[in-house]
């Protein structure tokens, strides 16, 4: 009989690329998906630490799956309860303390050992707690074969950081940075595409500090993975500044599989700022950075993550902020208020930001970026553009898809295209899609095989 397991995600795009691994990793157990709790004979919650929220609502959840487990117990059956991801490794103890319920508490770097620990927690009860930082790489580990069928696929290559923002937890929950050997991400790669994929996104904390064996940083794998018959687009994100280098901008000129679109976060506008921050750079050397960014790559689309109300940030700061996203112009952007994360430097600092205060720039901040995106999906509107088929619509006889901007595309069209690229007009944007008609006659290309 098949087992029923329930995995909710939180956090990055990492969180999503370790959810999918999980599910693997207990296929050869006889888990199979569900979505009702009722139902289910496992839950793992992959949780993200980065700001306050995610653990108030990891909690609030566990609260209620308590109740279900209980119903669950009385009827005779049983829940396996876990906690993964990154509030785990940061807060196992308190967890274990909060809600002794819970059976599995575990990190993102050992759930190739999901096995082993459900076994444990069936066996002997009590809570298997496993967050360490092991010694082998959890990828060397974890099944071949992966069942994703989609489009579009994501692949962890890089993990970790080294960096130490002032405000950041991933260095202490993610652990030191580590590369995945090219040969390694190069066979997953095929894998993707041969169960469909057409559009890799490659996943790391600090992606363009990438140094796997095999090739020359990222711009090399970006360019053997350019190689891949069949692989029609290339992402990558999280990218830091600091890393951004020659290679690698010129990748972005010569590789036509590189999707014109990069999420490059700059935090702030001010250098007091950043520099309290250590990300390392200053204002004018980023926009030096994005202007030498365009000139390889005119098209490309620049998106990015900020943070108002840094310890010690004046108005004049915020106002060098806003300066910085009026100069660059960004195709949207993430902006939150800082949160201070127990045992950063910045949680430490002097000069906390009000929380009005914080409220009032984040409101400011958030009107501009608006304004932006709207404007840069206005702007395709008359534009013809490569989509990438990732479905039907929601509405019968409509397609959707991807732009090479990353926006969502809807379209009247046949159906059965999922996996072609179709050269696209946009008519009408909203402020998260555009609406498209079909250029050409809509037929797969050669090399491609609609999934
Ligand atoms: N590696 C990426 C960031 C990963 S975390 C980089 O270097 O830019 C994703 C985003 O969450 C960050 O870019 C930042 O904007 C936000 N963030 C991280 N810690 C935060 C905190 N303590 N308070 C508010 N926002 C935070
Ligand atoms: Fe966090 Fe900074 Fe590392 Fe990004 S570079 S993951 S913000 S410490
Ligand atoms: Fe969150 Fe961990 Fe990702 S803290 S953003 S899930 S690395």
């Amino acid at each position: 009989m098949t087992k029923r397991l329930l995995i909710r995600t939180w956090g990055c795009q990492m969180n999503v690329y370790d959810s999918e691994r999980m599910a693997e990793v207990l296929a050869p157990l006889g888990f199979g998906p569900t979505e009702a709790p009722e139902e289910a004979d496992m839950v793992i919650l992959n949780t993200c630490h980065i700001r306050e929220k995610a653990a108030e609502k990891l909690f609030s959840e566990l609260g209620r799956l308590r109740l279900v487990k209980e119903e669950r117990r009385q009827a005779g059956r049983d829940m396996v309860l876990a906690v993964a991801g990154c509030v785990a490794q940061a807060e196992g103890a308190e967890i274990a303390a909060r809600a002794p319920y819970v059976d599995i508490v575990m990190g993102p770097q050992t759930i190739h050992r999901l096995p082993e620990m459900v076994a444990r927690a069936s066996r002997a009860g009590g809570l298997v707690l496993d967050t360490d930082f092991p010694e082998e790489s959890k990828f060397d580990h974890l099944p071949e074969a992966r069942t994703q069928q989609g489009v579009t696929a994501f692949l962890t290559v890089q993990e970790g950081c080294d960096k130490f923002c002032s405000f950041c937890v991933v260095p202490y929950t993610r652990g030191a940075e580590t590369s995945r050997p090219a040969a390694a991400v190069l066979a997953e790669a095929r894998r993707l595409v041969e169960a469909g994929a057409r559009e890799i996104t490659l996943l790391g904390q600090n992606v363009n500090a990438y140094h796997g064996e095999g090739v020359g940083g990222l711009s090399g794998l970006v360019r053997a993975l350019a190689e891949i018959p069949g692989l029609a687009r290339i992402r990558y994100t999280t990218s830091h500044p600091r890393d951004m280098g020659d290679d690698l901008i010129a990748a972005h000129r010569d590789i036509p599989q590189l999707m014109p679109m990069l999420h490059l976060p700059v935090q702030s506008g001010s250098d007091r700022v950043l520099q309290a921050m250590n990300r390392g750079h200053t204002a004018d050397e980023y926009r030096r950075l994005v202007d030498r960014l365009r000139e390889a790559r005119p098209d490309l689309a620049l998106t990015s993550d900020f943070i108002v109300g840094h310890p010690g940030e004046t108005d004049a700061d915020h106002e060098a902020t806003m300066q910085l996203v009026r100069d660059i112009g960004f195709a949207g952007a993430f902006s939150f208020k800082y949160s201070a994360r127990p045992g950063t430097p910045a949680s430490r600092a002097p000069l906390q930001v009000a929380e009005a205060v914080k409220d009032a720039r984040l409101a400011e901040l958030q009107a501009l970026l608006a304004e932006q995106q709207r404007g840069f999906n206005a702007a395709r509107v008359g534009q013809e553009f490569d989509v990438l088929v990732t479905g039907p619509g929601r509405h019968p006889g409509q397609i959707a898809g991807r732009s090479p901007w990353l926006q969502a595309v809807h379209a009247e069209g046949p159906q059965g295209l999922e996996g072609s690229i179709i050269r696209m007009q946009a008519v009408s944007a909203t402020a998260n899609s555009l609406t498209c008609v079909l250029k050409d006659s809509a037929k797969p290309l050669p090399e491609q095989h609609a999934a």
